[in-house]
Order: structure tokens, then C-alpha cells, then sequence
């Protein structure tokens, strides 16, 4: 049988509606799709441990039988073609993410030939959302409630307790 399976990698930190939209609308086009964490990221200190968004992420698709979770580190392509997966799944908002993704994609087409990057875009009603706006507006004591999962929110309070509280 022929059968697809896609690498949705990323930060998530943390996981945003965004990325669940993403992930339900990857989940019904891929037979397998796996949500990969990245240990060794670039991007300074992450709010949340990679142990916290593995759990946290787990619960928040654990009603998608077709999807699962797990973290890699070094290059994608590599732990792709570990995988066996054929696609790399990102989700594109707005234009100002064109390029970004644009270099990653040829990046990775150039370092491995067989390994598609598939683009979908996440409900207009995200298109703004992204984990980096989410802390920042959570730690000054913004309402993120309907941006995030409710575990999300749950983990950003215990987190950053003085905010998010109302107070
Ligand atoms: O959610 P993000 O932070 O935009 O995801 C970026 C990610 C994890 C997809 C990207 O940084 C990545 O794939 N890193 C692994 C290292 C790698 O393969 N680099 C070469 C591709 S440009």
C-alpha cells in the first residue's frame, strides 16, 4: 500500500490554535503525520522546555489517531529520511512568511531531492497568531484564551502566575 507520511516541524513555544488548525488540516491529506519539536533551537531561550511542549502538544492531538509527537535535532532532512516520510508540512500565514519558508523549502530540496515541503494555510481567523506574540501578550497580562488551546493557557499561567490572571 502506498501511503504518506509528513514531518510538521517547528518551536512550538508553544503550541498555538494556528498549529492545531494546521495539524487537522495536514492530518486529513498525509496517512501519518508526525509533530516534531526541535531541540537545538536558534531562537534564545524558549518559555517553555521541550519536555513541556511534548507533553503539552501530546494532549492537545491525542484525539488524531493518525498524528504523533516526538522531537529531533541537526538537520530536518536527516530525521526525515530516519522517518521514512516523503513531506515536510509548514503552514504559510501571510506574505511577509514567504521567504522564510521559501529558503527553508529549496534548503531542504537542495540537501534531499525526495523530501517535498507541503504548505497549507491556517483559518483566516490565525493568520495573525504565532507563539512569539502569544508570550509576549500572555506576560503583559493580555486574554490569549481563544488563541490557544486551553492547556496552553493553563501551562502559561503556572508559568508567568503574576499575569493572565486579570490582574
Ligand atoms: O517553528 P519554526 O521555529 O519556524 O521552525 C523552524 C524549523 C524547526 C522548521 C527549522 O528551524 C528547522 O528545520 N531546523 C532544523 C535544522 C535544519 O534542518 N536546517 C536546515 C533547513 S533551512
Amino acid at each position: 500500500m502506498h501511503t504518506v507520511k509528513a514531518i510538521y516541524p517547528g518551536t512550538f513555544d508553544p503550541l498555538t490554535n494556528g498549529h492545531l488548525d494546521l495539524i487537522a488540516r495536514g492530518a486529513k491529506i498525509v496517512d501519518e503525520l508526525v509533530v516534531a519539536i526541535l531541540r537545538n533551537s536558534e531562537k534564545g531561550t524558549p518559555l517553555f522546555t521541550v519536555p513541556e511542549r511534548l507533553e503539552m502538544i501530546s494532549e492537545a492531538v491525542s484525539g488524531f489517531k493518525n498524528v504523533s509527537v516526538t522531537t529531533f535535532d541537526g538537520l530536518l532532512v536527516d530525521f526525515a529520511r530516519k522517518q521514512g516520510a516523503k513531506a515536510v508540512l509548514r503552514g504559510i500565514r501571510a506574505i511577509s512568511d514567504y521567504e522564510y519558508e521559501f529558503q527553508m523549502a529549496m534548503m531542504n530540496r537542495k540537501l534531499d531531492p525526495e523530501l517535498e515541503t507541503l504548505f497549507m494555510m491556517p483559518a483566516e481567523k490565525y493568520t495573525y497568531v504565532s507563539s512569539r506574540l502569544i508570550k509576549g501578550v500572555f506576560q503583559l497580562g493580555g486574554d490569549v484564551s481563544a488563541l490557544v488551546p486551553p492547556l496552553v493557557v493553563e501551562r502559561l499561567k503556572a508559568k508567568v502566575p503574576a499575569r493572565g490572571s486579570g490582574e
